[in-house]
């Protein structure tokens, strides 16, 4: 057990201590990825402000930048990483096509994938929104230049995690060695150790989908909701319903307190609405490794090798019953699933 308020970076270059034959870029790269998300925080922290005073140059020039958030964000990390050493490539989803540093790729390692902002409807309501982040080693050589190189497989993922912009900020990653949770003390502009060593439990209380699209959803899809909601006791239902509308904040409860998040295909958005490469796949990697479960409904989502840079993929993730039963629900092709286990 570490210490509670141990800062991100100390616990970052602990965990890399179990690993003798690292070198420390890829704790550099994690503890930069916090300084960004800390730089994003300021910004979100001001987005408000943007409207009441957006009257004068100064307020103008920051609130272009605020009021582009999603911009601003991956603007950031282009700054945070440029001349870094550490990261070749970039590729966000704010970005059509990959982002090469070539002041970086004779000896970057590594190629991050992210989506800067995460829920961006909720910034004007001042709702929680979040950023999420997955990294890969690069391919040797000059193949940082072709497809091969960013898309990659979710299993072969080096790190993974996302940053929480609410009520407080929270960044919570994943380096293959169980999830770990920090919360950003504003006054001092650290990251403290928060929730060491996250594990979801096996099954959850809520469930979290979009009811708006329910008459777009597969019939499987509408059996395991209506299932889910049915009163029965014994077998720990009704689920209650929980929806932000931020994958991130909605994934972030569903870790901690279990359940299921689920944004499936429907007969509109057949392949969903969620991209593989910074959304799914980095959230499956943390919550595989906090003991969770995350796949399309017939597929494991880390196994998935993209075909398309911004590829989306049907989603359901969480607690590894809650997930196992949605998964038996959309691959059933009458009947309901299995009864819930008591
Ligand atoms: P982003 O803001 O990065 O485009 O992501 C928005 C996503 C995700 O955060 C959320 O779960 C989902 O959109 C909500 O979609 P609906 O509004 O269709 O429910
Ligand atoms: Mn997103
Ligand atoms: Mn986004």
């Amino acid at each position: 057990m570490t210490a509670k308020g141990l800062t991100l970076t100390r616990h970052i270059l602990l965990e890399q201590r179990a690993h003798p034959a690292a070198t420390g870029e890829l704790s550099t790269l994690l503890a930069q990825i916090g300084l960004a998300a800390k730089i994003v925080a300021r910004a979100v922290s001001r987005a408000g402000l943007v409207d009441i005073l957006g009257v004068t140059d100064e307020i103008n020039v920051h609130g272009e930048e605020i009021k582009r958030l999603d911009e601003y964000a991956n603007q950031t990390f282009i700054n945070v990483f440029g001349h870094s050493g550490l990261v070749c490539t970039l590729v966000s989803e704010e970005m059509e096509k990959p982002r090469h540093l070539p002041e970086n790729c004779a000896q970057g390692k590594y190629i991050l994938f992210f989506d800067p902002l995460d829920g961006s409807s909720n910034i004007d309501v001042n709702g929680p929104i979040g950023t999420i982040f997955s990294i890969h080693h690069r391919m040797s050589g000059h193949q940082h230049e072709t497809p091969k190189e960013w898309l990659r497989v979710g299993t072969d993922q080096v790190a993974a995690g996302y940053v929480v912009y609410g009520p407080g900020t929270i960044l919570v990653y994943t380096a293959g060695a169980g999830v770990h949770g920090f919360t950003l003390d504003p006054t001092i502009g650290e990251f403290l150790l928060s929730h060491e060593n996250i594990r979801i439990p096996a099954r959850g209380k809520t469930y979290s989908i979009n009811e708006g699209n329910s008459a777009l959803w597969q019939p499987q899809t509408r059996t395991f909701v209506d299932y889910l909601k049915e009163p029965d006791a014994g077998t720990g239902r009704p689920y209650s319903s929980r929806y932000v509308g931020a994958l991130v904040a909605d994934f972030h409860r569903t870790l901690l307190h279990g359940g299921i998040f689920l944004y499936p295909g429907d007969i509109k958005k057949p392949q969903g609405k969620l991209r593989l490469l910074y959304e799914a796949a980095p959230l499956a990697f943390v919550v595989e490794q906090a003991g969770g479960r995350a796949g399309t409904g017939t597929e494991r989502i880390m196994d998935i090798r993209p075909t398309d840079l911004h590829q989306r993929v049907p989603l359901l993730i969480g607690s590894s019953e809650d997930v196992a039963m949605a998964e038996a629900f959309a691959q059933s092709r009458t009947k309901p699933g299995p009864q819930m286990r008591k």
